[in-house]
């Protein structure tokens, strides 16, 4: 079996994130069957490489190799172009046509934007998907063909499936193996390598020196979220290598090639060390207010258990006095420990950074203040919280063992969780 960094050098693909890595070991793995692959991910992450391995590590290499963008298609043709027509079926159909499932017999059809194909056409691919026939437009013969099936898709499938949009047994059938190819912003180590990929790329094709990002601007690239992703970034490094004069590009400058990001936005960046309170993932939030949660739980059980012995609150609270300011966080210092200069934290506009939560005292009436924000962290939290839920929920095809695993909570706190957010 080819190994994962050479089928990574055949196919030109940069990174070493794990997730990544996975997905191209389980194409590697599917490849020698003739199983229906989908595969998910956002706009521009790459996705279009996997269907390309498994063609050519199966036992249909020789055999024909066709990528349909099924978005692209208007659904007055598309039956036509898949399936072929016979001659007089429409006006204009002047003579018999093939259709890609014919011409790719033995071979293997990408289709592209799967989640776009008209419902008239999901019942034809259905039906080849179980039993290997079509019909062509216009014809009554069934035909035989042998074709294998990648699909991608950048839509949620779930969401396109409540919305009768796709079919829910079709899906099932295109999505026999699932590979999940992760958005740029959770793959942080390949970002950079990534930059400096493209950037020699591009030095070497525009024959110009290599531009190279000061160390701010770097901080800038990891923090930003890249909607679009690889595709995204390679134009960016595009763009820069192009219109720069200067082969050293600072944070402004780069900062000025982010959409939605203006010179009035500029981040500043103090420390470069990632901070507590810095948060890179959703699941580290959560991780992170389970933690302290469980911390305030135990501190509480202590002083619940101190009150109960003695039943003299004065003196516990005498006695206590750290553990009730831990607590209840009426502390100066406490607060100025927690508070985060904000010029140590990147300033972009929402929706392309992802946030850490900042506390920022201002305390007359502190008890008041501490509830303020607390009921504004859970209200934020709970809506993450439920974003994450329903995610692995998708993710994991609803299978809460499955995603209580990826969560890292036990399968009855996510069924609980379930019934409170009524998901
Ligand atoms: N790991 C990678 N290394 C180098 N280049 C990459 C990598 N992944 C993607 N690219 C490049 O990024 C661009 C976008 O990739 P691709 O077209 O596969 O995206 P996609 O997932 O199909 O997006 P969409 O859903 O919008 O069609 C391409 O130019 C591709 O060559
Ligand atoms: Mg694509």
């Amino acid at each position: 079996m080819e190994s994962i960094q050479s089928i990574k050098q055949r196919f030109e693909i940069i990174g070493n994130d794990v997730k990544l890595n996975r997905a191209i070991e389980k194409a590697i793995q599917v490849a020698p069957t003739d199983i229906s692959v989908l595969v998910t991910g956002e706009s521009g992450v790459g996705k279009e490489a996997i269907p390309k391995i498994i063609h050519s590590l199966s036992h249909r290499k020789h055999a024909k190799y066709i990528a349909v963008n099924c978005g692209a298609i208007p659904e007055g043709t598309i039956d036509s172009e898949l399936f072929g027509h016979e001659k007089g079926a429409f006006t204009g159909a002047t003579a018999t046509r093939s259709g890609y499932f014919e011409v790719a017999d033995g071979g293997t059809i990408f289709l592209d934007e799967v989640g776009e194909l008209p419902l008239t056409t999901q019942v034809r691919l259905l039906r080849v998907l179980e039993n290997g026939e079509f019909l062509k437009v216009g014809s009554s013969q069934v035909q035989k063909t042998d074709v294998r099936i990648v699909a991608a898709t950048n839509v949620n499938m779930f969401e396109a499936i409540k919305k009768e949009k796709f079919r829910e047994d079709l899906y099932y059938r295109l999505s026999t193996v699932e590979i999940n190819i992760p958005p740029l912003r959770e793959r942080k180590e390949d970002i950079h390598l990534l930059f400096r990929k493209f950037a020699s790329d591009f030095g070497q094709k525009y024959k110009m020196p290599t531009i190279r990002l000061d160390d701010d601007a770097v901080q800038l690239l990891l923090k930003y979220r890249w909607p679009g992703n690889i595709r995204q970034l390679r134009n960016i490094a595009e763009q820069i290598s192009v219109l720069e004069e200067s082969r050293l590009i600072s944070l402004a400058t780069l900062n000025s090639y982010l959409p939605n990001s203006s010179s009035s936005n500029l981040p500043a960046i103090v420390g470069k060390e990632k901070k507590e309170g810095d948060f890179s993932t959703e699941r580290e939030i959560l991780y992170k207010v389970l933690f302290d949660m469980k911390g305030d739980l135990n501190d509480l059980k202590k002083l619940t258990l101190e009150l109960l012995k003695h039943n003299d609150s004065e003196k516990v609270q005498e006695e206590n006095e750290n553990l009730i300011r831990k607590i209840y966080g009426d502390d100066e210092e406490e607060y100025a420990e927690q508070e985060e200069s904000p010029s140590e934290i990147l300033q972009l506009p929402e929706p392309y950074i992802e946030k850490p939560i900042v506390k920022s005292p201002q305390q007359e009436d502190k008890y008041h203040f501490a509830e303020e924000i607390q009921e504004e962290e859970t209200l934020s939290l709970q809506d993450k919280e439920i974003e994450l839920i329903k995610k692995s929920l998708e993710r994991n095809k609803g299978k809460r063992k499955a995603a209580s695993a990826e969560l890292g909570i036990s399968e009855r706190t996510l069924y609980r969780k379930i019934k409170q957010y009524d998901l």
